[in-house]
């Protein structure tokens, strides 16, 4: 690893807007058993008075990288609280940075798997989630993907009964996928616009006013970007699209992106 890695994951230590659990927090070990249980964390349900000491209405971002919509969005709306979610320590540094030396009071970041994310918030404690350029997952497990039904699943644990999932992406094949969940399972849709630079005026200001590092990334490569806003609400298990969703045509209309995997051309 090398000395700017370290430096950063040293210095992630010292941010009071940055939880970072160990896997022992959050993971419960069976006796007798190799078996992995997720545990609730300490602070699920306890966000607005320990990490924020207020009760305003709390907005996730997934898969937030260097955290730029959860600053920005901070930064516009000083009474909701903002909460990064990613995996990549180096990444999350930048925004935790950023947060602690502006002391953002509505910032903070959390570093785990999404797929932990259930350990981390209690039932109705979320108002929003926004998937930010998420990684479509075009040749993997359908439940890797952050709109799967099985994803939704986790959220709906957690998200408020009227509460909304944002998907921003440059993926045409995530955003048509995302549309056949949504539909299968009658999800109430509030918008859904394949090219949000071309149709401002469909989206909310924020959606064209804020751009991430990745999408200013695939803006340079004239790609069009795509947005949907839906609930949760819904009866019983989510359904999966199934035949629903065309895999084989929209991995084709990824043209030269099935091979870009989202792998950035940038020094991160
Ligand atoms: C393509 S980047 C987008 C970053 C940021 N939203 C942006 O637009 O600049 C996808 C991010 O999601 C994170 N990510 C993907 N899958 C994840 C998972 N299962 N758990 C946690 N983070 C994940 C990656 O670490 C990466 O930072």
């Amino acid at each position: 690893m090398g000395h700017g890695k370290l430096k950063k994951f040293a210095e992630n230590e010292t941010f009071r807007c940055l939880l970072q659990p160990d896997a022992s927090a959050i993971l419960n070990k069976e006796p007798g058993s190799r078996e992995l249980r997720l545990k609730d964390h300490a602070i699920k349900g306890r966000w607005g008075a320990d990490m924020f000491g207020n009760d305003h209405p709390i907005v996730l971002e997934l898969g937030c990288g260097k955290g730029d919509y959860t600053i920005a969005l901070a930064q516009r709306n000083p009474d909701i609280n903002y909460i990064g979610v990613d995996i990549k320590g180096a990444r999350l540094w930048k925004g935790a940075k950023f947060a602690t030396e502006h002391a953002l009071p509505n910032v903070a970041f959390l570093r785990t798997r999404i797929e932990f994310i259930d350990a981390f918030f209690g039932p109705q404690e979320v108002s929003e989630i926004w998937l930010t350029f998420s990684d479509p997952q075009l040749r993997g497990s359908e439940n890797s993907r952050l709109s799967s039904p099985l994803f939704l699943e986790r959220y709906r644990h957690f998200l408020k009964a009227d509460g909304i999932v944002h998907l921003k992406t440059d993926s045409r094949y995530l955003y048509e996928y995302t549309k056949a969940v949504v539909e299968v399972n009658a999800l109430h849709v509030v918008v859904a616009e394949e090219d949000i630079y071309a149709h401002r005026d469909r989206v909310p200001a924020e959606v064209t006013q804020v751009q991430t590092f990745y999408e200013k990334m695939f803006l340079e490569m004239g790609l069009p970007i795509t947005y949907m806003a839906f609930g949760l609400a819904h009866e019983g298990p989510y359904a999966f699209p199934g035949e629903a969703f065309d895999h084989e045509r929209w991995l084709e209309a990824e043209g030269p992106r099935r091979s870009f995997s989202h792998q950035p051309t940038k020094k991160m």
